[in-house]
């Protein structure tokens, strides 16, 4: 198929019709700096992509499937960057170039496009977002090979597409809204939300949220339940897919749901066995354990990059020259703690909430000497003088397991 004959078919497509009625997330008129105003924040993000590279922040940015406010966020928090945002609906651009016009985003440039297409924007790129978008098309393949082809050799993707387990309450509720014919018109999504309302408590919906009903959220849900077409991966298919097109798995961007030594499964009479496994069997043990898990958010790279540059490992002394840089979305709990505790550290972003670090004074005292500049054996110079305790290691690395810090590794390299 042309790349004119291809437009011209998404352009027909339902996923498509869908979002210009539908645009998602909701438009928005007011952005948000928040944690962006810190530079560290910038500094972990960065580092989560290239632990081994040298911090910048002028990067050439795409983000694929925009939706109405996603590139205009990004480019407002990261002002050095050149950001390129694609959609393929209209309606999705015109909110994104409305963000654009009120905060004078001279940063961003916007084009309805399909990622399928996204060569014809003749441009490469140091980052590629696409989140919420692979699993919406005809073939995700088809786009994601196209995204890696406008990846620069050492250019990092981050990716979120849906995990099947914890979607088994929406699938009953799409199949649900197809026995009835439900469409997608102002009426017929009020009555639907009314009669979600009185959904039995122990809908899987509801199990997937951990109980919670925050999820009825109206855009949320017509996005759940009507798009007309969605896949979803698990562990194993979510690698196949990657390595099919050509790219390789980097990380996972929140990696602790992941990992068999965090959380509640490490204290368990299987912790020894899964550590045992492989690493990808891991992680697919993992999602088939926590058994909720609606998405996978990862890092890819292009498949000819050298990996071992990647790897965060805490096996010999090189470890102290890491620099540790805390995750925005992390947070150190001062109330209600186990007796002989100085801390729990959490992060926002985990869904699951056995995902915790419970600290004491000395690791406390390390905690608060990260600053983003200085390097382990720095900090543990502040913290206990010349001596390297074991300790000190298994926190950093226990730190890295948790998601609550990045490590810049580019003085090792
Ligand atoms: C769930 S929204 C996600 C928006 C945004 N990425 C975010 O996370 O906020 C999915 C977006 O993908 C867009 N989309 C769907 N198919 C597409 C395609 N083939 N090419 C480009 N965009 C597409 C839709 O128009 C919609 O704006």
């Amino acid at each position: 198929m042309t790349s004119q004959s291809f437009a011209s078919s998404v352009n027909a497509d339902p996923v498509s019709e869908f979002y210009t009625s539908h645009p998602y997330p909701p438009p928005v008129h007011n952005l948000e700096r928040d944690v962006w105003r810190d530079e560290n924040a910038h500094r972990a993000e960065y580092h989560l992509l290239w632990p081994h590279k040298e911090f910048r922040a002028d990067l050439d940015v795409l983000v694929a499937g925009c939706g109405t406010s996603e590139a205009a966020k990004y480019a407002l928090n990261h002002p050095a960057a050149r950001l390129v945002g694609i959609d393929v609906t209209p309606t999705s651009i015109e909110h994104t170039e409305t963000l654009k016009r009120k905060y004078n985003l001279t940063n961003l440039k916007t084009q309805q496009l399909a990622v399928e297409n996204v060569s014809d924007l003749d441009q490469r790129f140091d980052v590629i977002i696409c989140t919420g978008v692979l699993h919406h098309l005809a073939d995700p393949g088809l786009g994601l090979r196209a995204l890696g082809s406008v990846l620069k050799p050492d250019g990092a993707m981050y990716v979120l597409v849906y995990a099947p387990y914890g979607r088994a309450g929406i699938y009953v509720l799409q199949e649900y809204c197809r026995t009835l014919g439900i469409g997608t018109s102002r009426q017929e999504l009020a009555e639907l939300f009314a009669v979600l309302k009185a959904l039995p408590q122990h809908h899987p919906l509801f199990a997937a949220q951990g109980g919670s009903r925050e999820f009825l959220d109206g855009d949320l849900l017509a996005d759940a339940l009507l798009n007309p077409r969605e896949t979803s991966y698990t562990v194993p298919q979510l690698f196949d897919f990657i390595e099919r097109n050509d790219l390789m798995f980097g990380r996972w961007y929140s990696q602790a749901p992941y990992l068999p030594q965090c959380g509640a499964i490490a204290r368990t009479p299987h912790a020894e066995r899964l550590s045992a496994l492989p690493e990808r069997k891991q992680y697919t043990a993992m999602e088939q354990w926590r058994g909720v898990m609606n998405n996978h958010s990862f890092v890819a790279y292009r498949n000819d990059m050298n990996n071992n540059s990647l790897k965060v490992s805490f096996d010999d002394e090189r470890y102290l020259r890491y620099v540790p840089v805390r995750l925005p979305w992390t947070m150190c709990a001062q109330e209600r703690l186990p007796p002989g505790a100085a801390g729990v550290l959490l992060n926002r972003l985990h869904q699951f909430q056995d995902l915790f670090v419970v600290i004491d004074t000395y690791e406390k005292r390390i905690l608060e000497a990260i600053d983003g500049r200085r390097s382990i054996s720095e900090i543990i110079g502040r913290v206990e003088g010349k001596e390297v305790s074991p300790r000190a290691r298994s926190f950093f690395e226990k730190l890295w397991w948790y998601d609550q810090a990045v490590f810049d590794t580019s003085k090792t390299q």
